[in-house]
């Protein structure tokens, strides 16, 4: 198929980008590169062998949209286009309503008038907001804590109105829970921007040496070691479950909402040891306060994407530890190095 891969030269994206091109795909990127390096199309094309089409441009351009999707002959949308920094949205919730709403009704619109049908979106385990139960199934109750959060469950307000309208979309929805990791070959990863807002890219700065140490927010949760518990999950197996909704979704009416995750949580001292475990040596932390905001504990039941996707998460902690260490390690200034 031919894809609209929005947000391609960003983390997950890129990643998907090439796991798209081994199955067999034609993958097209749009991206705006407000998060991400042009450099990075080159090395999805090392890596792939294949070098993706690369459109520098935004989802809110209506008229790109409509030449695009034509032009490409798209049949199926990846969306992965967005800001997702928690921090930054409750300080500019304009912009956050406007890439991440208002770009996702500009990119809807001119699906349906090219007659494009199918889309994967990037949603979120925050759209559980404080979840009461644990492990999380998809039909737990939604709720946002923040505007970040408010505009994913928004977009996927809208995609269960438009499923109901017209019973030729087929739309799903993917809830990710902590990606992390990198590709196996050293290539590609995380490369945020300024300082680390997320454990595993702080981690593997420490590791590098760009930063002194990782300051755990808060060892007095009711968990077992008293820090924070999350559902991390490898962003190959990321990839590969883009691939399994795909191939689930296109041609299959309605809304389909997935949680992907591994089901297991890893408190921030186990990631921590199993990062040092994986650099080779121990990194240095100091216990500081709670971060605003933050839940004790979040993990997934992933049942749904096994039994219906056939989808399941196959890489370990130590996995994720030494793919992204293996990338900060080679390009220990991400991107600009
Ligand atoms: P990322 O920032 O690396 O990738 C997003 C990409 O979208 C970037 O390359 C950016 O340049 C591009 N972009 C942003 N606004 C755009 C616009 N208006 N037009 C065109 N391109 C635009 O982020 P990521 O970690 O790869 O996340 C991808 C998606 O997954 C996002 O929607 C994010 O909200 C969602 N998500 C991420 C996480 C996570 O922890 N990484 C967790 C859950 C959900
Ligand atoms: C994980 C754990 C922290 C940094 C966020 C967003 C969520 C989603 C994923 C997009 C927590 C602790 C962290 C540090 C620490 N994004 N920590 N020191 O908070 O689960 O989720 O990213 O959809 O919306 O909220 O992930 O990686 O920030 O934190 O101790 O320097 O690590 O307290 O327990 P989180 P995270």
């Amino acid at each position: 198929m031919n894809i609209l891969v929005t947000g391609g030269a960003g983390y997950i994206g890129s990643i998907t980008t090439i796991a798209l091109i081994a199955a067999g795909h034609r993958p097209v990127i749009l991206d705006n590169l407000h998060n991400a390096s042009a450099g990075v199309i080159e090395r999805i094309a090392e890596v792939a062998g294949t070098r993706p089409a690369f459109v520098h441009g935004d989802i809110r351009d209506r008229a790109l949209l409509d030449a695009l999707l034509v032009r490409e002959q798209i049949d199926a949308v990846i969306h992965f286009a967005g800001l997702k920094a928690v921090g930054e949205s409750v300080a500019q919730p304009l912009s956050y309503f406007d890439n991440n709403v208002h770009g996702t009704l500009v990119l809807l619109a001119a699906m349906q008038a090219a007659g494009v049908r199918t889309l994967v979106f990037s949603s979120s385990a925050t759209v559980y907001g404080d979840a009461p139960e644990l492990p999380l199934r998809e039909d737990a109750p939604t709720s946002a804590t923040n505007p970040y959060g408010r505009s994913k469950l928004m977009v996927e307000q809208v995609l269960a109105d438009l499923a109901r309208s017209d019973p030729a979309w087929s739309l799903t929805a993917l809830r990710y829970f902590n990606p992390v990791g990198a590709h196996p070959s050293g290539r590609l990863g995380e490369d945020p921007q300024g300082v680390p807002n997320n454990l595993m890219p702080y981690i593997a700065q420490v590791a590098v040496g760009r930063r002194e140490f990782l300051s755990i927010y808060g060892d007095d949760y009711p968990t077992p070691d008293g820090t924070g518990v999350r559902d991390y999950i490898h962003v190959m197996d990321l990839a590969d479950g883009h691939l399994a909704a795909l191939d689930h979704g296109h041609g299959r009416p309605g809304l389909h909402v997935f949680n992907l995750g591994t089901g297991a949580g890893v408190s921030v001292r186990e990631m921590l040891a199993a990062f040092g475990a994986a650099c080779g040596h121990a990194l240095p932390h100091r216990i500081v306060a709670r971060r605003p905001g933050d839940v004790a504990a979040c993990w997934a039941d992933p049942t749904r994407a096994r039994e219906v996707l056939g989808w399941q998460a196959s890489r370990d902690l130590r996995t994720m530890c030494e793919d992204s260490w293996r990338w900060q390690s080679n390009n220990p200034r991400g991107y600009a190095a």
